[in-house]
This record gives C-alpha cells, sequence and structure tokens, in this order.
C-alpha cells in the first residue's frame, strides 16, 4: 500500500511541477486573454475547452468554478483552461509564458486556502478530464491522472482489484491534495 500511494505521489509530483508555475505580468486585461487564448488555439488545443469568466457561457464557467471552501473571498479567475492531454498543458504553460499570464492548476478544488482557483488575474488548467487509472499487472502499483478524485480512485480499485487505499471518506477531495499531504 505504502509503495502503491508513493508511485501515485511521483506521478502527481511530477504533473504539478510540469503545471505550477506562476509567471507574473499584466494579465486579466481583455487583450492578454485574447492574445493568450489565440496562443492556444493556435498551438492545436479546442477553443471549447477555454471557458471565460467574460466569456457568452457563464453558466459553464459558474459550474468550472464552484468552490467548495468559502473561509476566503469567493475568487473569479479569467478563465478556465479543461485541458484534455498532455499537450493541452503543455500549450498551457508555453503560452501563459509568453504572454506573462498567471498559471494555477486545479486538482479538486478543495484547498482550505482556495489555492485551486488563483485569482482574477488567472488562467486555471483544471485537470478533471485526466482521470484515467491504470493499474499493473502484479497489483502493486498504480498510476492515475493528477485530476482524478478520491472517488474515482477508491471505486474503480475496489470493483475491479479488491484494493483499497488510506484516504478520507469524501469522494471529490482531488488526489493531488491527498499525495501532496492534505486532504485527510
Ligand atoms: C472541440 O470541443 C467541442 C465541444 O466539446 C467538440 O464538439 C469538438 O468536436 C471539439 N473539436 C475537436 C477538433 O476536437
Amino acid at each position: 500500500m505504502r509503495r502503491t500511494l508513493a508511485a501515485a505521489r511521483n506521478i502527481i509530483v511530477f504533473a504539478l511541477l510540469l503545471v505550477v508555475r506562476n509567471c507574473h505580468g499584466k494579465p486579466g486585461q481583455q487583450g492578454t486573454l485574447s492574445a493568450l487564448k489565440d496562443c492556444i488555439v493556435q498551438a492545436g488545443s479546442n477553443a471549447s475547452d477555454i471557458v471565460e469568466h467574460d466569456g457568452p457561457d457563464y453558466a459553464k464557467y459558474s459550474e468550472l468554478n464552484y468552490q467548495w471552501n468559502l473561509i476566503h473571498e469567493k475568487k473569479f479567475p479569467v478563465a478556465y483552461f479543461v485541458v484534455r492531454s498532455v499537450t493541452d498543458v503543455q500549450n498551457a504553460v508555453r503560452c501563459c509564458t509568453a504572454q506573462s499570464v498567471r498559471i494555477v492548476a486545479k486538482g479538486g478544488g478543495h484547498s482550505y486556502e482556495a489555492y485551486s482557483f488563483g485569482d482574477s488575474t488567472a488562467l486555471i488548467v483544471d485537470l478533471q478530464a485526466l482521470h484515467e487509472l491504470v493499474v499493473s499487472p502484479d497489483r502493486q502499483s498504480f498510476t492515475i491522472g493528477s485530476g482524478a478524485l478520491l472517488g474515482q480512485l477508491a471505486y474503480p480499485l475496489l470493483e475491479g482489484y479488491n484494493l483499497v487505499t488510506p484516504q478520507g471518506t469524501c469522494p471529490t477531495v482531488g488526489i493531488v491534495g491527498l499525495a501532496t499531504g492534505g486532504g485527510y
């Protein structure tokens, strides 16, 4: 079990290192956001996966911007980019760097400090579509996408492999939070 969790942690930390880079500039401005979006789309990502605060689909934005924990004031990042692949993540990192836009990774979104939501200058790389689970043939380790929620880990592991993980009972906490030391 320890090996299993350690393997998951390595993968998630690696994914986080790829994603968590803060660039400071003059983000949040309309010009910057549209240049950022152009950059990401030209790099091959799907424009429909970028949902802007000031865009046409506020219902979709609100859904993505759901915040469990409102100890702090609710945050409204400039846009969400629901990444579908490693290439999407790379495009986000390259384009945010080029456009000096702050980039923030979101796993489950349960952080008490609301780290997953950045601020009104940030693009959120929403990892929810990346939750593929692959268990090794000897069942001693597994890899899972960094956007997986604990329920997306616990239920398939139990039902498909008769394995359990040491984790809390809330199924919507993200694996990234648990594997990096929170989520208990
Ligand atoms: C882009 O996303 C939209 C909405 O999910 C989808 O209908 C369309 O097929 C996607 N386009 C490509 C090229 O994947």
